[in-house]
């Protein structure tokens, strides 16, 4: 296997609008991610991703991009990210952006081009298509359903005819299948990289092909939302191959795809397999699946189904071992707060650490989300008009069609699933508006923030911000950093639904890594091994008696061991 820098990096998720707001604007901007390098650096990770800070309307937060070569104005200046990134690598930091090469804005100038005629020079950028006349009425060419809701597909009045969208109406999607546009994108890569970018994550990269036009049978919704129509197809990969061989390989460039949840394993090798020679790995969703967040009919069911999470980590750490590289993170700026996710309310310092030792040590490169590294929570919406994102909103109003009379209902399915709960500001200190600004923000702010910010937590050795922090230390720095990079990952007893217990061996090493994820007291033997060390815990004082190790609520410990033969 080829050793490479980003295997030996730990990487942190930035979602600019809501990190820190150095102009007091009440918006997060790129010069407050520069005075904050000095916190990661702290933190000790070595790699950053930025969500985009394009120029954009923000119907999506800037996944609409109108300029690819312009900052959106509350963020700043290209400048800003010039000094961003020369600061960035002084200290060792690399630095990844958002590529959102599947869509762009409908404000963005060549679509303004395209819908104007039939014959513009541009008119093949996106997906047109003519209606269909069903009963004398003019219909979509198909009945796909989009992603943020109703149909895949907007119309438009200048031209009589229909542009695909699978995200919002304000986000047509562009055509792949026009050399021009895979050039134009070629371009923009090609300038962010000599601009100084180590690397992207590409936005909803497996959707670049399409399925014949050809409607879903026996669909339930008007508007069934069936991936399968555009996502995985085989022209993704032949677009990423050209990427690879003309963007990513020649700049040296780390590139993560978002996948989605729809991938499979032998899809994923595809797109991330060493040989494959498209991209350096894929973020899969599969562990966010794995506590029934999108049941509500039954809030008992609402927790973690441990063995099934286990299975998916598994699955994921075997199928990549000999082939390729996963990246390791719990969530995103799309998901709910891992905190209100898969900790636990009641023991919130000892699950969280223990979620972070269970996946951070794992074979890959770890992401940790903004405000994950405190503990950050879901929040608590009251209204409807508490949603900022067009998917939480579209997300009610569905629901509401169903139960038309019950919109406490609605409002609970959609704050449960909503992406704004990654999205509220990053608590930096006790102070008003959590020290994410010192103006009134335009984005929400949690009111623990008293309770739960970094200032708090970096002086106190036993928060689970230091925790973290041991656990990057480890990773990087550590006499086991060959180890937890590059060390083989083995599972044990996989079907215990309450202890998540895997090794990590390399060379002359082994490390036992403990993790309960139960409320209760749990038993675990130890008998096959001699143990050699405690390298990291969640609890003082151990219990072990007789070669059994008593569990308390949540503790997480990691030993090295020596195998008894
Ligand atoms: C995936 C991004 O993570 C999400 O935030 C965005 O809405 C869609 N892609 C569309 O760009």
């Amino acid at each position: 296997m080829q050793k490479k820098w980003w295997m030996e990096s730990v990487g942190y998720q930035i979602y600019p609008k809501t990190f820190y707001d150095s102009n007091h604007d009440g918006f997060g901007d790129i010069l407050g991610i520069y005075e904050k390098l000095e916190y990661l650096n702290d933190l000790g990770v070595n790699l950053i991703w930025i969500c985009p800070f394009y120029d954009s309307p923000m119907d999506d937060n800037g996944y609409d991009v109108r300029d690819f070569f312009k900052v959106y104005e509350s963020f700043g200046k290209l400048e800003d990210v010039k000094k961003l990134l020369d600061r960035a690598h002084e200290l060792g930091i690399k630095v990844i952006m958002d590529f959102v090469l599947n869509h762009t804005s409908d404000e963005h100038p060549w679509f303004i081009e395209s819908r104007k005629s039939k014959d513009n020079p541009y008119r093949d950028y996106y997906i047109w298509h003519d209606g269909k006349v069903i009963n004398d009425k003019k219909v979509e060419p198909t009945n796909w359903g989009s992603f943020f809701g109703g149909s895949c597909w907007n119309y438009d009045e200048l031209t009589d005819s229909y542009y695909m969208k699978i995200f919002s109406n304000k986000m047509p999607d562009l055509n792949w299948k026009n050399p021009k546009v895979q050039q134009e994108i070629v371009d923009v890569g090609k300038w962010w990289l000599d601009f100084g970018m180590d690397g992207f994550r590409i936005d909803a990269v497996s959707h670049l092909d399409r399925d014949s036009f050809v409607d879903i049978k026996n669909a339930k919704d008007k508007y069934p939302l069936d991936w399968h129509k555009f996502s995985n197809l085989p022209k993704v990969h032949d677009y990423l191959k050209m990427l690879n061989k003309s963007l990513f390989t020649t700049n040296d460039a780390l590139t993560i795809g978002e996948v989605g949840g729809q991938a499979t394993i032998k899809e994923a090798i595809k797109y991330a397999g060493f040989n494959s020679n498209e991209l350096s790995m894929v973020f899969n969703f599969d562990h966010n699946w794995c506590n029934n967040l999108f049941d509500i009919t039954n809030p008992k069911k609402l927790k973690t189904n441990v063995v099934d999470l286990k299975k998916t980590f598994n699955k994921w750490q075997h199928a990549f071992k000999d082939n390729g590289w996963v990246p390791l993170n719990w969530l995103n700026h799309d998901q709910p707060r891992l905190m209100s996710q898969y900790g636990d309310y009641k023991f919130p310092l000892q699950s969280g650490k223990m979620l972070a030792t269970a996946l951070y040590l794992m074979r890959g490169t770890p992401f940790i989300y903004q405000g994950e590294e405190i503990g950050m929570t879901n929040y608590p919406f009251e209204d409807v008009n508490d949603f900022d994102d067009i998917s939480s909103r579209a997300t009610y109003t569905y629901e509401l069609e169903k139960t038309p009379d019950d919109p406490v209902r609605a409002l609970k399915v959609a704050s449960l699933r909503s992406r704004d709960n990654a999205r509220t500001a990053m608590q930096w200190n006790k102070e008003e508006f959590a020290g994410f600004s010192d103006e009134n923000p335009k984005v929400l702010v949690n009111r623990n923030y008293k309770k739960i910010n970094v200032e708090t937590q970096l002086n106190d050795q036993k928060s689970l911000l230091n925790h973290y922090k041991k656990i990057i230390h480890l990773r990087r720095f550590s006499e086991f950093k060959d180890l937890i990079v590059y060390g083989s990952y083995e599972q044990i007893d996989i079907e215990n639904e309450y202890i998540y217990v895997y090794k990590r061996i390399y060379e002359h090493q082994t490390l036992l890594v403990i993790n309960s994820f139960s409320r209760k007291k749990q038993v675990y033997q130890l008998n096959h091994y001699d143990i050699k060390n405690i390298v990291i815990s969640n609890y003082d004082k151990q219990k072990i008696k007789n070669q059994e190790l008593t569990l308390r609520p949540f503790e997480s410990i990691v030993f090295e061991v020596k195998e008894k033969l």
